[in-house]
């Protein structure tokens, strides 16, 4: 599945949603309620050590790090499935989170106008 299929597919409130349920039933143990990180990465900075293309993390997911004790997620759900836990990676990054955060707040003189 390509970038731009991905990052659309983020856009997708059923999509995230969907991915959303599967993370927080298998993935959150090691990456944290909120995708701080524990045991597996931080999964909301930039940073991204093996690649912050859409589908290098869809890979990433697929594979697993079998040697670091994520197993290879393409073993247990298809193609469609991940692709929801990425667009809910995705729609969960902090950029994103900021700008939904970005609101004005009234000047404090306002009010004694
Ligand atoms: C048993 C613990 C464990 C579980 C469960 C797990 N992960 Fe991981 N994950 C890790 C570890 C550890 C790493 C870091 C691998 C390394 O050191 O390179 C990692 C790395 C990653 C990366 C790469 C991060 C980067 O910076 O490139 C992604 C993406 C990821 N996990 C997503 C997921 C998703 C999505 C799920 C659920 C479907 C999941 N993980 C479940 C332990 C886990």
């Amino acid at each position: 599945m390509d970038d731009v299929t991905l990052q659309e597919l983020s856009e997708d409130p059923v999509a995230v949603r969907l991915g959303e349920e599967i993370y927080q039933t298998v993935c959150f143990s090691c990456h944290g309620h909120r995708l701080e990180g524990g045991t597996g990465f931080d999964l909301r900075d930039g940073e991204w050590i093996h690649g912050s293309e859409p589908s290098s993390i869809l890979k990433r997911i697929a594979k697993g790090f079998p040697e670091k004790g994520m197993v290879a997620f393409e073993a247990v759900y298809n193609e469609s499935t991940l692709a929801n836990v990425v667009a809910f990676l995705l729609s969960e990054r902090v950029g994103f989170r900021e700008l939904q955060h970005q609101v004005f707040p009234a000047p404090a003189e306002a009010s004694s106008w």
